[in-house]
């Protein structure tokens, strides 16, 4: 049986490059008659033309059949879901049969049938005769259908099988998905081209291999033979201006046109080039995934993720881990995206058994293993946006990849060859690594890293650049560590950049789950929810994790001195005479002044109109500007000293084909006024974060809070206390300043005539997938954080009220000594809580905060802080200071496994409204801020969005400090300095009613 051989087909045409030709061509995509067995044994009889198919269904092609209701998706990562016994599979191999009538045109002779992907093997008839057979999921095949081609009607048959010797090859970490998933076509091109346009010393040459002659009018080149090479003034192509040249080889039977792009990848001294000029990769992992069709990707959905990838400023895309749709790659040709395009080889579960038997390495596998790289470099070889070509992924090491490392360089000597899995580098160009620490990246930058035991291969690595083809594992909330991985790239010429891993969530669309990942399909063996590891979620609403890639990636930086800012092009390839750039000035997050500034082409310094001491910008003098007569500036009439904030943007000057005139491209802020406090030594800082320094009251952490007046430990509890009497006893309450208070136990009852629930203090939060899979939550489950019990010492009254309690778990002698101390302020309610840890706090804790609940009615925040969407924090780059509001709903962020989202950091003040009431939480200098309509826990318990259900509160979380987000389910974890560790703190809020 063919399906359990090494030899990876049967009856097959030679590769040759996906073309656009002008010969007669019919598309056989649609609806076929659809059979699925449990078996592989069935009869072939199906194959003959008059075979009744009536009992039969209807599927369209392409598609999968799993998400048509025939069988059932499954996901595994890196196991095999059968037994590793190549090439046997196993005999419950569900087997989908196909149909389809045809009618041929009149004049209609010869052609071949062209399958772009069907996953796993396929073996076709035509009319009753065995054409042959093919395997390679993510690969195109042709047959010769000439022979067996008749006048009229014609009926194709295909069977394909889920599982296939070459299943062994597949082993990707993606849902197993079969089926014709691509297009069917029966063509009459037969022809192949192999274009090369190079870009050097500031000319392009052109010449191709083939038959015919080439033309690009546009360049008056006519009638060009194969192989004569010629010279021409030419704009070369790059992601970032990628200009291309429509061409022609006209052949005796057809015409292909093609679109040529100029440009020439190259390495010296150990950087990587494109057209001479270093290349820095900022780029993602693109998986094919739709969230109905999976790999069965409509051409609309890959075009949207080109230009989502475009408007987020990534300019590269490691096609993780096969080749693409042939379209998805003309579509960065024509809108600018760097491709390293990956074969489809992939044997990770191999290396569970310790590499034994691994394809890789096996001479059985090597026509198999090269057969796939011959089809991928063939079909793709006239991409400029192809810049090097993978070998595969996670396949380990072996003679294989030698061998087709080899006839690559030999067939295209113009690209240089990736792999990541040999750490020797023995058969490839670059130095490619995965989720490496910004450590590990620092020292390979320097080339200081461990040396290979080979001087030889050692000595060859040393001279290669650099890329991580994975890092930054974008899994539910996060990625961290973004920024400091960026300015690692950005400082050593060695470090090429790197692919974030990955693009999108694989949650498939599920009528009650919403969306579906390892595990929901009943699948006896998988991974959860590690298949929803994307920048995107599934129905590819950009996450918080991409939004910070684009502030990561900006193309411009703003370097505020003074009265000016110095505008630097980061640009690898173009100026920024197709950017407009705006300011504008705000005061409590109310703009108050908005100008243009006159950028040069080439950046620089440029004076800006609006900080103080430059005329012409209202308050600029220190006067009153926020309307709200108080005299402070706020806007928000309350008293109080303003806080001015200027804001500069780039935005493109006008339309490009990825996005219209007005797109933000980069952006930074600076405070004006008051001056923000110097950043404290050691402090993290990405380039987006307004001088974001370690928090001032927790050790070791790294709250950005110091673009605020910091107030830290011992800053001495304002003398606003309430009148003289001290706070009021009535009715068996205790009242201060608008706070009633249960005179036994101190709690909060009532709250300006609210029914509240806490504040008390939680060091909980609802694990995120890098706590879970990076191992935190277990440490933190041991030490009970989640089980806090609650002791109050004392209750005593005097000056306001002062509660003292002892907050623990069971089973351990770690504690925390809080004392709230509530006082009256002028026109509501103070809260300090001073934290003191007892005993040794050895590890990190997930955060430090107060949890209150509020009634159901309140569901409308509005804030001074960062925003607009959540940070942590070493995350949330993408998001400024200003004045932001959402309702309760649109506070979260809908990860598709539920965990800890939503948190907005550095709130200044923050007003809780709904039903006419409202409540005004006021920081000092800052809090950060949650607001759910679940508790943590109930976020903590579900599995899917579904799980969760609105109470009757609304659950707000005002926190001290967060602990760092990292990307611990694969890869490093936060950086130390984003670690939260207890540390004797007080936390300061004033609450009053609006
Ligand atoms: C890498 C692998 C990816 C993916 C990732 C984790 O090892 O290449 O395919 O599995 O880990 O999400």
């Amino acid at each position: 049986m063919e399906r359990e051989r090494f030899t990876p087909g049967s009856g097959r045409l030679d590769p040759r490059a996906a073309l656009c030709s002008d010969a007669p061509a019919l598309d056989l995509n649609g609806t076929w008659r659809f059979r699925l067995s449990p078996t592989a044994g069935v009869s072939p009889a199906f194959a003959e033309p008059g075979y009744d198919d009536s009992a039969w269904h209807d599927l369209p092609v392409p598609s999968h059949w799993p998400l048509h209701g025939h069988g059932a998706p499954a996901y595994t990562n890196v196991s095999y879901p059968f037994p590793l016994d190549p090439p046997r599979v196993p005999d419950d191999n569900p087997t989908g049969d196909y149909r389809r009538g045809f009618d041929l045109p009149h004049d209609w002779s010869g052609g071949r049938l062209r399958f772009e992907g069907v996953d796993s093997c396929a073996k076709v008839w035509l009319n009753g005769h065995e054409l042959g057979f093919s395997t390679g999921s993510r690969l195109p095949v042709e047959f010769d259908a000439g022979p067996y081609l008749v006048p009229g009607r014609n009926v194709l048959a295909v069977r394909v099988h889920q599982w296939s010797a070459a299943s062994y090859l597949e082993d990707q970490d993606m849902w197993w998905l079969p089926g014709i998933f691509r297009d069917v076509t029966l063509t009459r091109s037969a022809a192949d081209v192999f274009v090369h346009a190079s870009w050097t010393g500031g000319r392009g040459t052109l010449s191709f291999d083939g038959s015919g002659r080439l033309s690009v009018p546009e360049l008056g080149v006519a009638d060009l033979p194969a192989g004569t090479e010629i010279t021409l003034d030419v704009e070369p192509w790059t992601a970032e201006t990628p200009r291309l040249y429509d061409a022609v080889v006209t052949l005796p039977d057809e015409s292909v046109r093609l679109r040529v792009g100029f440009r020439t990848v190259s390495i010296e001294d150990g950087v990587l080039l494109a057209n001479g000029r270093p290349l820095l990769l900022k780029g993602v992992n693109r998986h094919e995934f739709h969230p109905e069709h999976g790999r069965a990707v409509p051409y609309e959905t890959m075009r949207e993720d080109v230009l989502l990838m475009k408007r987020h400023n990534v300019n590269a895309v490691r096609t993780s881990h096969y080749p693409p749709h042939p379209a998805f790659l003309d579509l960065c040709d024509e809108l600018g995206l760097w491709v390293i395009d990956e074969c489809d080889l992939e044997t990770h579960g191999f290396g569970q058994v310790g590499w034994r038997g691994n394809p890789a390495d096996d001479p059985r596998w090597a026509e198999a293993c090269l057969d796939r790289m011959r089809r991928m470099v063939e079909r793709d070889k006239n991409h400029p946006s192809v810049i090097m070509w993978s070998l595969g992924n996670e396949a380990g090491v072996g003679r294989n990849l030698a061998a087709m490392a080899a006839w690559t360089r030999q067939r295209d000597p113009s690209r240089p060859i990736h792999y990541e899995g040999d750490p020797s580098c023995a058969d490839t160009d670059v130095y490619s690594r995965m989720y490496a620490t910004h450590a590990e990246v620092e020292a390979i930058g320097r080339g200081a890293e461990e040396p290979l035991a080979d001087p030889a291969l050692d000595a060859r690595r040393r001279a290669m650049p650099f890329l991580q083809c994975e890092y930054a594992h974008a899994m539910g909330n996060g990625p961290g560590g973004l920024a400091e991985y960026q300015e690692l790239f950005e400082r050593h010429p060695r470090l090429a950049g790197g692919f974030v891993w990955e693009w999108i969530d694989h949650g498939l669309a599920h009528p009650v789950l919403e969306y579906a990942y390892g595990g929901d399909y009943g699948e006896p063996l998988h991974d959860s929810n590690f298949v929803v590891d994307g920048l995107v979620l599934p129905d590819r609403t950009p996450s918080p994790g991409l939004l910070d890639l684009k502030k990561v990636f900006e193309p411009v930086r703003f370097e505020f001195t003074g009265d000016a800012v110095r505008i630097v092009n980061r640009y690898g390839f173009r100026d920024l005479s197709s950017l407009a750039f705006l300011g504008v000035v705000e005061v409590d997050g109310v703009p108050v002044s908005e100008f243009t500034l006159d950028v040069p082409a080439t950046g620089g310094r440029v004076v800006l109109p609006g900080v103080p001491g430059v005329p012409g910008v209202p308050g600029a003098d220190g006067s009153d500007d926020s309307g709200d007569g108080d005299g402070d500036g706020d806007g928000d009439g309350d008293g109080g000293d303003g806080e001015r904030w200027l804001t500069v943007r780039a935005v493109l000057a006008a339309d490009e084909p990825w996005a219209g005139a007005g797109h933000e491209v980069a952006w930074s802020q600076s405070r004006l006024s008051p001056p923000a406090p110097a950043p404290t030594p050691g402090g993290a800082t990405g380039p987006a974060n307004p001088v974001p320094t370690p928090a001032p009251a927790v050790a070791g952490s790294a709250n950005p809070v110091s673009d605020v007046a910091a107030s830290g430990p011992g800053n001495p509890v304002p003398a606003s206390v309430a009148g003289a009497g001290g706070p009021g006893v009535g009715a068996g309450e205790v009242v201060v300043g608008g706070g009633h208070f249960d005179p036994a136990t101190g709690r909060l009852v009532r709250l300006f005539g609210i029914e509240v629930e806490g504040p008390r203090l939680e060091l909980w939060r609802a694990p995120i997938d890098n706590d879970r899979y990076g191992g935190l939550v277990r440490t933190w489950r041991r030490l009970g954080l989640h089980r806090l019990t609650h002791r109050v010492d004392s209750v005593e009254t005097g000056d306001g009220l002062v509660v003292r309690t002892r907050v623990a778990p069971a089973a351990t002698d770690l504690g925390l000594r809080v004392a709230y101390r509530w006082t009256e302020e002028n026109d509501g309610l103070g809260l300090t809580v001073d934290l003191v840890p007892e005993g040794e706090w050895a590890e990190p804790v997930p955060r430090i905060g107060v949890v209150m609940a509020l009634p159901a009615s309140f569901e409308r925040v509005t804030w001074f802080g960062r925003g607009p969407g959540e940070a942590y924090p070493d995350t949330g780059l993408a998001t400024r200071v200003g004045r932001w509001s959402a309702t309760v709903e649109e506070l979260q962020t809908p990860y598709v496994y539920p965990q800890e989202n939503g948190h907005r950091a550095d709130v200044r003040w923050a007003e809780l409204t709904g039903s006419g009431r409202g409540l005004r939480v006021t920081g000092d200098p800052v809090f950060g801020l949650t607001a759910r309509r679940w508790t943590t826990a109930d976020l903590e318990r579900a599995r899917h969005r579904p799980d969760l259900a609105p109470g009757g509160r609304v659950h707000v979380n005002l926190d001290l400090a967060q602990q760092g987000v990292g990307t611990a389910s694969c890869g490093p974890g936060p950086l130390p300095w984003y670690d939260l560790r207890p540390a004797e703190t007080t936390f300061r809020l004033r609450f009053k009613p609006v």
